[in-house]
């Protein structure tokens, strides 16, 4: 395994506020970077907001302002959102910023240069929403257009094109010999079902007269270049100096699959001579109370408002527990207070107070010694060996939810063991074979709990900094040689009392429909 990990998001479109689909990708990206760190890899994480095209350029227009002031305001609020949500991003790529269009600018010369964009002229159908030409196959089945193009209209045009077609043998092979370049594995079907018809080339220029806010191709002043051109180069322009090409993994929603990231992309890296990312992973779409996560209500952005009441580390992990990547997921008031309550607040909070409390009452706040070894105690060292595996490869997988559940599992299993020792019973004992079980059951439970809060670190670091102090414990940093079953906590300090989830008012913010 190469020890340089290399991780994307998808970068933001300036032309709106941030939402959930911006925040979970951000959050996914952060915790599978966090994880990457602890395991002793080199990380860089990038992400950034994807600057250019018409929609900027209308939007500057409406206000009277010119685009850069706009994309700069825009890019002040989808930085104060990562900073709210604690992500450890080590690069923010802006597509206005010099370093990125000098390598968009290379990447067109050396195409053109190469004679693999040459100039056509064609009259199409054209969606502004989308600013792309259509085909027919991009009609429902009924002849109309999706919603998704907004209005249609007949234009022709002198432009430049990509000759993507040439490459899409290449691609269809590329894609059937690496299985793993899209996950999950599902979603390869559906760029392979795309690459059944015969691929157009990609018209990659805008004239002038109707954009001008975009990259100018260096070998026609009249043009800009085509958004999604400019906005897919990032993931190297920002890198290009650095030694990190290729990128591990790009995170990526469903809808920017096919053809942008799963077509385009390794087309104009092959045509390059560029390596192809290694991997693309595909998350599902979020919905809030069932509904499309539409700008209209504001439920979208509204449900940030849960990590300002909550906590960032409760809202990511809410993220992660709820969406399995892949699949489509719903963001409700109501199941984020149920996790909060239950899954945090009784069973992980109170197990830690729990703990406090009686290493308190009992050691004056010193962790015992295990010293009785019965079968409860072996029944929980073995799960725990059992849940890291399963949390390791699940993880490695990219599936945090199911990661999560196992830990969860764990946390239950430790939350039953307390019931059945009993501690506060036998700390009324004056059998000698009482204590050590007391001690042991202490010892064991700050043990279950360090090594808890060890794995969880990527998902809820400030938790589980908080979380480790309280029991006496440095911060986790890594995971090497720290995921055994130990006796470390013996003899630590712990706090009085640590509230890790408050109860709180949920914000009243997100419209029931
Ligand atoms: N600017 C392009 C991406 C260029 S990448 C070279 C773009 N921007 S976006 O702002 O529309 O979306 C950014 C990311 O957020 C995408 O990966 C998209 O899938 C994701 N999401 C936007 N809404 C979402 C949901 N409702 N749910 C989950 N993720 C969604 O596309």
């Amino acid at each position: 395994m190469p020890s340089s990990f290399y991780i994307t998001t998808a970068i933001d479109y300036a032309n709106g506020a941030p939402h959930l689909g911006h925040a979970y990708e951000k959050v996914l990206a952060d915790v599978v970077a966090r994880h990457m760190r602890m395991r002793g890899r080199t990380t860089y994480f990038l992400t950034g907001l994807d600057e250019h095209g018409q929609k900027v350029q209308q939007t500057a227009q409406k206000r009277a302002i010119e685009p850069q002031v706009l994309v700069d305001e825009v890019a002040a609020v989808f930085r104060a959102m990562l900073t709210d949500l604690n992500i450890s991003n080590d690069d923010y790529i802006r597509t206005t910023e010099p370093r990125h269009k000098r390598v968009v600018q290379d990447f067109l010369q050396r195409l053109f240069d190469k004679g693999l964009i040459y100039k056509g002229q064609k009259t199409d159908w054209y969606s502004t929403r989308q600013e792309q030409f259509l085909t027919d196959k991009d009609r429902d089945p009924d002849g109309s257009w999706p919603e998704i193009y907004g209005e249609v209209t007949q234009t022709t045009e002198e432009n430049y094109y990509f000759k993507l077609g040439q490459f899409q043998p290449w691609l269809i092979e590329h894609i059937k010999t690496h299985p793993d370049f899209i996950t999950p594995r599902f979603r390869q079907n559906q760029v392979l079902e795309f690459l059944k018809e015969p691929m157009n080339d990609l018209c990659i220029s805008r004239p002038k007269s109707r954009l001008t806010w975009g990259i100018e191709l260096p070998f026609d002043s009249g043009f800009v270049t085509y958004v999604w051109f400019d906005a897919l180069t990032n993931y190297y322009s920002a890198v290009a100096e650095k030694g990190l090409w290729p990128a591990d993994v790009h995170v990526i929603g469903k809808d920017i699959l096919s053809p942008p990231h799963a077509v385009y992309w390794p087309c104009m890296l092959k045509a390059l001579g560029i390596e192809t990312p290694r991997q693309l992973l595909v998350h599902g779409w979020w919905t809030v109370n069932n509904q499309k996560a539409s700008k209209s209500t504001g439920n979208a952005t509204n449900t940030l408002g849960f990590a300002a009441s909550h906590g960032a580390d409760a809202f990511r992990f809410y993220l992660c527990r709820e969406m399995v990547v892949g699949q489509d997921a719903d963001f409700s008031a109501t199941t984020f207070e149920n996790r909060y309550k239950a899954d945090l607040g009784n069973n992980l909070g109170n197990l830690v107070n729990r703990l406090l409390n009686m290493v308190g009452r009992s050691y004056a706040g010193v962790i015992p010694a295990a010293a009785a070894d019965e079968e409860l105690e072996q029944n929980l060292r073995k799960l725990w060996i059992d849940t890291e595996k399963k949390f390791s490869a699940d993880f490695l997988e990219y599936q945090l939810s199911h990661a999560l559940e196992a830990l969860w599992v764990f946390i239950s299993a430790m939350n039953a063991y307390i019931e059945a020792r009993a501690p506060w019973k036998l700390a009324k004992s004056a059998e000698p074979a009482d204590r050590a079980r007391l001690d042991s059951c202490l010892a064991h439970v700050a043990e279950g709990l360090r090594l808890v809060a060890t794995v969880l670190t990527p998902v809820m670091p400030a938790t589980c900094d908080k979380l480790l102090i309280n029991i006496g414990r440095p911060v986790a940093t890594y995971f090497d040689g720290q995921l055994a079953w130990s006796n470390v906590c013996t003899g630590s300090k712990v706090a009085e009392k640590c509230i890790l989830f408050p109860p709180v008012e949920p914000p009243s913010v997100i419209a029931q429909a």
